[in-house]
């Protein structure tokens, strides 16, 4: 990433991608209107999209196109956000047909007639179900769309992916063969927009840019890891989905397990993309694979029940009444290798609980000698790094601190860091709008490496497959909607001693 930022003092500038066309499936789905169009005008008024950039909108229907997107757009600079409505074009059909890519071809091929200087580069964003993403890259390879010169400097096609990349290890291993018949590695883009995030990159960055970490971060220090991606929104309106997902697939296999490798990583040797994503990949592979017993006693499941008044899993829209999709999974970790080895990785993930928070707390041993008699080690309570990744954005330090008061008065005290109070203002803040310009820059470290997908994979689908022939084994445990998730999952840390989990709402 290091080549294409300018360093002014301690900030950056960000390099804008020369002019491209961007294609975007799916352009009338929700993530276009939550998250894609938001962010391609995010860039624009950044001036990180080239003017002579185009967008090209494929939609079954063109009709009140133009009216959705102007109305997912904030409205705070109407003259800009018309100008940004001109790069968009609706293209409109069915995009199970090659009639519909040789349409494509046509415009595409009349857009580099008609722009200055030539955007002849493509990023196709696949913002479509994951079944018809295979089909598509066929499609768009029949009509051509897909080549690239191999000469440097030559136009690049790039093809953006969203999760899940399978269902488990064998379907992911399939997808990849597919998809590599029509592109090479280095034109895949798979997205985890967790990655994307100012805090989530923040981890290295607070990692290896800082010197007062890296001697305590291993297990002589570290008592224990607990990573918490916890929402309060139910599953919304995406049943269909998430039927066929559950909460392992859609938020362990990916998101977690970036958050994990990058908490846990050595120092690659560099920050090229592939250094980076060597580490995280050793780090996967170190993960001990659960088997017999720990595939039963380490993973807790559960499914939100009625509570607050909130709706149960069951009875949202779309769910069948006798579901046993978990929407809630915790889980403990280990990671054999010499800085880990015996450090429990607490990992909990959950819809509808009591907050939206997403943090990873590094909780450190207690001291091995009480001065302050009669007050015990054991009982002063152990220092803990909390890196905050949303809503609240920065890191705390929990540490012990006199009290003004009596001479024994002592207790926690916490210094914090938090982003909002920076006072600066980045060109880019969004995690897709920060993706979307990586890919057209070319630059792979935010996404995932297949390799990496391929090892969430070997470590999870063996869960899976208990789960499934196994349920009298792997109960589903029901918690109240809006609560801190099942008391089984309170199991896993006490079998371990008297460890707790943190409050989901913080404290
Ligand atoms: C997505 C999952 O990848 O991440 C969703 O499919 C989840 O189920 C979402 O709600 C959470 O993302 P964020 O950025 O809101 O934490």
């Amino acid at each position: 990433m290091s080549d294409r930022i300018e360093w002014h003092g301690n900030w950056c500038i960000e390099v804008a991608p020369t002019p491209a066309a961007v294609i975007l499936f799916g352009a009338g789905g929700d993530l276009a209107k939550r998250k894609l169009f938001p962010s391609l005008y995010e860039l624009y008024k950044g001036n990180l999209l080239h003017p002579d950039s185009r967008i090209a909108c494929c939609v079954r229907s063109a009709e009140g196109f133009a009216v959705k997107v102007r109305a997912a757009l904030p409205d705070t600079a109407p003259d800009r956000r018309d100008e940004f409505l001109t790069l968009l074009d609706p293209v409109a059909g069915d995009y199970r047909s090659d009639g519909f890519f040789q349409r494509l071809a046509e415009y595409l091929a009349d857009v580099d007639r008609r722009a200055s200087a030539m955007p002849r580069n493509r990023l196709f964003y696949l913002a479509i179900p994951p079944d018809a993403a295979a089909g598509t890259v066929a499609f768009l390879d029949r009509a051509g769309l897909l080549r690239e010169a191999e000469d440097e400097g030559q136009p690049w096609r790039h093809v953006v992916f969203e999760k899940p990349f399978g269902r488990d290890l064998a379907s992911s291993r399939e997808l990849d063969r597919t998809l590599h018949r029509y592109l090479k590695e280095s034109q895949i883009y798979r997205i985890d927009h967790y990655l994307g995030k100012e805090t989530v990159q923040n981890i290295s960055i607070l990692r290896f840019a800082n010197t007062v970490f890296e001697p305590v971060w291993n297990r002589h220090y570290v008592d224990h890891v607990q990573i918490t991606m916890a929402e309060s929104i139910g599953v919304e309106h995406r049943a269909g989905y998430y039927e066929t997902s559950g909460l392992l697939r859609d938020m362990f296999q990916n998101h977690m397990l970036e958050m994990l490798s990058l908490a846990a990583m050595e120092m690659p040797n560099s920050n090229d993309p592939d250094a980076m994503r060597d580490e995280q990949r050793k780090v996967i592979d170190a993960i001990r694979r659960p088997e017999g017993d720990t595939l039963f006693r380490d993973f807790v499941r559960g499914q939100y029940a009625a509570g607050n008044g909130m709706a149960a899993y069951r009875e949202e829209p779309g769910v069948p009444p006798d579901s046993m999709v978990e929407t809630y999974t915790a889980a403990r970790l280990f990671i054999d290798n010499w800085r880990w080895r015996d450090v429990p990785f607490y990992i909990r993930s959950g819809k509808r609980m009591t907050a939206r928070n997403s943090e990873i707390a590094v909780v450190f041993k207690h001291i091995p000698h009480s001065l302050f008699l009669p007050v015990k080690a054991r009982d002063i309570s152990a220092d803990t790094l909390v890196m905050h990744v949303q809503p609240e954005e920065g890191m705390d330090l929990t540490i012990q601190a006199k009290h003004p008061g009596p001479r024994l008065c002592m207790g926690p005290m916490t210094l914090h860091f938090h982003y909002s109070e920076l006072g600066c203002d980045p060109a880019v803040t969004d995690a897709y709008a920060r993706l979307l310009l990586d890919a057209m820059l070319g630059d792979p470290t935010l996404f995932m490496r297949s390799d990496l997908i391929t090892s969430g994979w070997e470590l999870f689908t063996p869960v899976l497959e208990a789960w499934e022939r196994h349920p009298e084994r792997a109960p589903l445990h029901f918690y109240a909607a809006g609560s801190e998730g099942p008391a089984a999952a309170d199991q896993l840390l006490r079998a371990d001693g008297s460890r707790e989990w943190r409050p989901v709402a913080g404290k």
